[in-house]
């Protein structure tokens, strides 16, 4: 059976949905601690078990493995901020790296050897060129990136010790919502933009946007926006590369398209027909002005192929974000 952590999360809960339309029938585990995670986003499915764990339990997480027949695990849980990282270090090295290594090692305990992790663009930290490809430096300007990174050297060490199998999945900006707005993002202390932004559409309390002053066209940062279903999509292909190899496969995972946050305001303005408020204020420190994926490598292995652009990405956002169901 695959297990997925953080399966009640953002993306998590839109791989699941994903993961029974195409193998309807079939088992899943989710394996959550709730923590910033929703019950509500999981689907009535008979055949999903819905595991209330946490990953700092190793003792729990033994008996997981031992109960379940796990065969494969994706792995999305972790803590998420940037921001927060920065000023609680710690609490990012327990979750997200002591919480991998010991997920690791109750895989590894119990002959589970397949594993798709959720990694991040924030490993390049502020990248030479662009589009950024997986053999750019890596070089984490926060705390949050160099968890995932210290992560994705676990995961090699257990390739070469263990012989696991792992696909690392590096997403750029996750956005967006399901086409039937029956999920989507819902974040305490939200700090992604589309949200944000169509938040502020929706309070009219001005969107704060942190520096005007880069070097783009004008003025403020450019990051690639990925739908959240297609990030799912990936998933599903990545499942079947990691059951057919035991190498270590890095991909990037982002629409090849930047939009800069004035573009988002005003695209959004459209959209939801309403004037968006926002002052400038301040850069905060470690933002690159550029973040913009190279896709070629999970085209090329994963036949991964972004099917939502930004206008599509804000459409189902807002659809989402005006009928909230959690
Ligand atoms: N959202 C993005 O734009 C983005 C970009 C790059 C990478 N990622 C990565 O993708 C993954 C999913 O991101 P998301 O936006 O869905 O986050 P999310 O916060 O919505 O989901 C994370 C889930 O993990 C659970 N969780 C956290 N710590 C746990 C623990 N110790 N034990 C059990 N469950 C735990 C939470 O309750 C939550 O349901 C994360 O690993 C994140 O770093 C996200």
């Amino acid at each position: 059976m695959l297990l997925v952590t953080g399966g009640a999360g953002y993306i998590g809960s839109h791989f699941v949905k994903a993961y029974i339309s195409r193998f309807e029938g079939q088992k899943l585990a989710v394996l959550d601690n709730f923590s910033l995670g929703h019950k509500k986003a999981l689907p009535d499915y008979k055949q999903l078990e819905i595991i209330d764990c946490d990953l700092m339990n190793l003792d729990a997480l033994n008996k997981v493995f031992k109960t379940l027949k796990v065969d494969s695990v994706i792995h999305f849980a972790a803590f998420t901020q940037v921001g927060e990282s920065q000023l609680n270090p710690v609490k990012y090295f327990q979750n997200n790296v002591t919480g991998s290594i010991n997920l690791v090692n109750a895989m590894a305990d119990n002959n589970v050897n397949k594993i798709v992790f959720s990694s991040t663009c924030a490993v390049y930290g502020i990248p030479d060129f662009y589009p950024i490809t997986e053999n750019t430096k890596i070089n984490p300007m926060n705390i949050y990136g160099l968890t995932k990174k210290m992560v994705e050297e676990v995961l090699m060490a257990m390739r070469d010790t263990k012989g696991f199998s792992s696909v690392i999945l590096r997403y750029f900006n996750a956005a967006g919502a399901s086409d039937d707005g029956s999920i989507g993002e819902s974040h305490i202390d939200e700090s992604h933009l589309i949200p944000l932004v169509l938040d502020s559409a929706i309070t009219q309390k001005p969107l704060k946007v942190f520096g005007d002053d880069y070097e783009t066209p004008d003025g403020t940062c450019i990051r690639d926006y990925i739908h959240v279903n297609d990030l799912a999509q990936a998933h599903l292909s990545a499942l079947d590369l990691v059951k057919q190899n035991h190498y270590l496969n890095i991909f990037n995972l982002g629409s090849g398209c930047g939009a800069s946050i004035l573009e988002i305001i005003k695209l959004a303005s459209q959209i939801t027909k309403v004037e968006i408020p926002y002052t400038v204020v301040d850069r905060r420190p470690g933002d690159p002005p550029i973040l913009i994926a190279n896709y070629d490598k999970a085209k090329e292995y994963l036949n991964f192929k972004p099917k939502y652009d930004i206008q599509k990405i804000i459409e189902t956002a807002w659809r989402w974000q005006r009928n909230k169901a959690f």
